[in-house]
């Protein structure tokens, strides 16, 4: 009984450290990713993949169509496309995506932000107010992140700046 009670402690001890061992592995990566980042190292925060593009002109987008924010303000690594409208993911890792969008007069808008092929969260906005989003995704290298119109048609989408699709590394 003490004999199986021990061996399971060890187990369970062994487990601990195991879970330990993998928290502090990623501790570290951190550290090392943040030093690579550092000035010291010459990286500085430009090595930190990163983007913001807005929508330049105002669009009637077609059912499903991925929407291009075509004004890159900032693309950090150079991961989002402005010719397709997807940001691909770097590295594994968490990221924070974010997107606004502003619908045009009388109009709903109703759109989704897509991993790959599967949707995330939704975004809605009406007669020109806007609809936000902010999420915290674990994203695996290559994994694309788009914003998409959904199933509804005769929707409008405010661009001149109003409309935005941001995304960061955060560790
Ligand atoms: C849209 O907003 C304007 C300004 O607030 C308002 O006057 C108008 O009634 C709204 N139209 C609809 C269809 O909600």
């Amino acid at each position: 009984m003490i004999c199986i009670s021990i061996m399971a402690s060890l187990i369970c001890f062994g487990s601990l450290v195991q879970c330990q061992k993998n928290e502090i592995v990623e501790d570290l990566l951190n550290v090392i990713f943040k030093l690579k980042k550092s000035k010291c190292y010459g990286g500085g925060q430009t090595s930190i993949p990163a983007f913001t593009a807005t929508l330049s002109k105002d669009l009637t987008p077609q059912i499903n169509e991925i929407i291009i924010f075509d004004s890159v303000k900032t693309n950090v690594g150079g991961h989002y496309s402005s010719s397709t409208g997807i940001f691909t993911s770097p590295r594994n890792g968490l990221y924070m995506i974010s997107a606004t969008m502003r619908s045009t007069a009388t109009k709903h808008l109703h759109c989704e932000l897509m991993v790959n092929e599967g949707m995330k969260v939704k975004i809605f906005g009406t007669n020109y107010s806007t609809g936000t989003i902010s999420v915290v995704l674990l994203l695996k290298t290559g994994d694309k992140v788009s914003i998409k119109k959904d199933h509804r048609s005769g929707e409008g989408i405010l661009g001149r700046e109003w409309s935005m699709f941001s995304g960061y590394f955060i560790a």
